[in-house]
Order: C-alpha cells, then structure tokens, then sequence
C-alpha cells in the first residue's frame, strides 16, 4: 500500500487536513474520518457524513497539474470497481463524479488542488456504505450500499481496496494517458444515449446526451440541432 492511512474520529472535513498534512510536508497519505462534522461537496453544498458511511481524501503530489477532472474519472473508475466486487451490484458512473446504483447516489467526489510553488491534488471520497436511512431531505436522492443489499460492510477493508483500485490507474494519470481514462469511465457508464437536463451556470441544458470529450465535458445535442460542451454542472438523466 503506497498510501499509508491516518485515521481519525471526527474531522470538519477530510479533504481539509489532507491540504493541512501536505502542507506540513507530508506526502503518500489518505486522510480518513469516521464522521465529518464539514464535509462538503461540490459548489460548496453540505455533505451529509454521519458515522456508516466512508469518508477519505487522498494526498497527491503532482509533478505536473494536468486538469484535475481526469483525477476525478480515474477516483470514479477505482471507487465503481470496489463497489462492484464487494457488494456485487451493477453500480454505475454518473457525470460528472458519481457513482449511482437505480438512479440515486452512492458516492460523490470532490477534488481540489492547491497550486503554488508545489502542485498538489486532494481527491475527496463519499462513499454511502452503512447507513439503514437519510435524512429526509436527501433520502430520494441517496442510496447505501446497506439499503442495496442488507448486509454491513468493513469500512476499513473498503477504504484498502479502492485505494488499490487507485493506485493501479494512478498511472494513467502520471503518464497523460488520458484518452484511455476516458474509455475505461465509458465502460462503467449508461449516460450516453440518454435524453438529460443539465444544471450548468445559471443555465439549464436539455439534450440528448451524444459523448464525452477528451477534456471531460459532456456533449449534448441540444433540441434545436446544436451542440453544447459543458464543462461543469449537474446531470439529471430524464
Ligand atoms: C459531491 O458529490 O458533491 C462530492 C462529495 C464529496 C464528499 C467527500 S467525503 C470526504 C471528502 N471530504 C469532504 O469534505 N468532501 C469529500
């Protein structure tokens, strides 16, 4: 294991003590928490992050910052192979950072970099594991792996191999391989062919969803013929 694993209790947020811990001069480390007293997610929304599910941040060292989007599709590809092998669901990928499984959400991620004279990347991980029920403002839109299947799950164990997952495609990442990010995302996603409504700056897409592009952005055929590449926003497959 490349990453040794700092455990803790309770944090504001993971992806918070990552950026602390790097900037102290540690390096090879995933931060994780039993719950998030903080945790965000994309957009700066709250992330709910009670003690069942699983909640971690990898510290990475860039040598080069390449778009952090390609960080993201590769955290997706490890956390949807994980899901897979170990609750044997057909979990999918959702654009542009989630792993869904019968249209509502198991895990989000959220990656952050800091850039200054040294580049580094914090990938955020949510993963929805035991929790038996949500809060009811989230509940028709959040789903666990517990709710899925009935059984409980060692989070510790989890954590290990999603980090493995990782580390196996890290490479892809290190050496530009970018376009093979992008068919491995592919093959773990159902969205393209879909009719969908995206939520992008104050504006709202609805398309038919024709592919994803070699930066990332989805391509959506828009009702009048044209075509939109949109670079951020929330995808809702109708
Ligand atoms: C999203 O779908 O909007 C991304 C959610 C990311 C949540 C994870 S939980 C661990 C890490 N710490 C945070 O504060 N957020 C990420």
């Amino acid at each position: 294991m490349p990453y040794k694993i700092l455990y803790f209790r309770k944090l504001a947020s993971t992806n918070d003590k990552a950026k602390e811990l790097l900037e102290k001069g540690r390096r090879n480390f995933a931060v994780a928490a039993e719950m998030q007293t903080k945790g965000r997610g994309r957009f700066g929304r709250r992330w709910y992050s009670s003690k069942e599910g699983l909640w971690f941040s990898i510290a990475l060292k860039l040598k080069s910052a390449d778009s952090l989007k390609y960080l993201t599709f590769v955290a997706s590809i490890a956390v949807v192979r994980a899901v897979r092998k170990a609750a044997k669901i057909n979990a999918m990928l959702k654009w542009p950072n989630d792993i869904y499984y019968n249209g509502k959400k198991l895990c989000g991620i959220l990656t952050e970099g800091i850039f200054g004279k040294e580049d580094f990347a914090v990938v955020g991980i949510g993963l929805n594991v035991n929790q038996k029920k949500f809060p009811k403002e989230i509940s028709n839109a959040a789903e666990s792996l517990r709710i899925i299947t009935n059984k409980n799950f060692d989070k510790k164990k989890f954590l290990k191999d999603i980090l493995n997952e990782f580390e196996g495609l890290y490479p892809l990442y290190k050496n530009k391989n970018f376009n093979e990010i992008i068919s491995k995302w592919k093959e773990y996603s159902d969205n393209i062919g879909k009719m969908a409504e995206v939520a992008a700056m104050q504006k709202v897409f609805c398309g038919h969803i024709e592919g994803i592009d070699e930066d990332c952005s989805l391509i959506l055929r828009l009702s009048n013929g044209k075509t939109a590449r949109i670079l951020e926003g929330d995808l809702r497959i109708s």
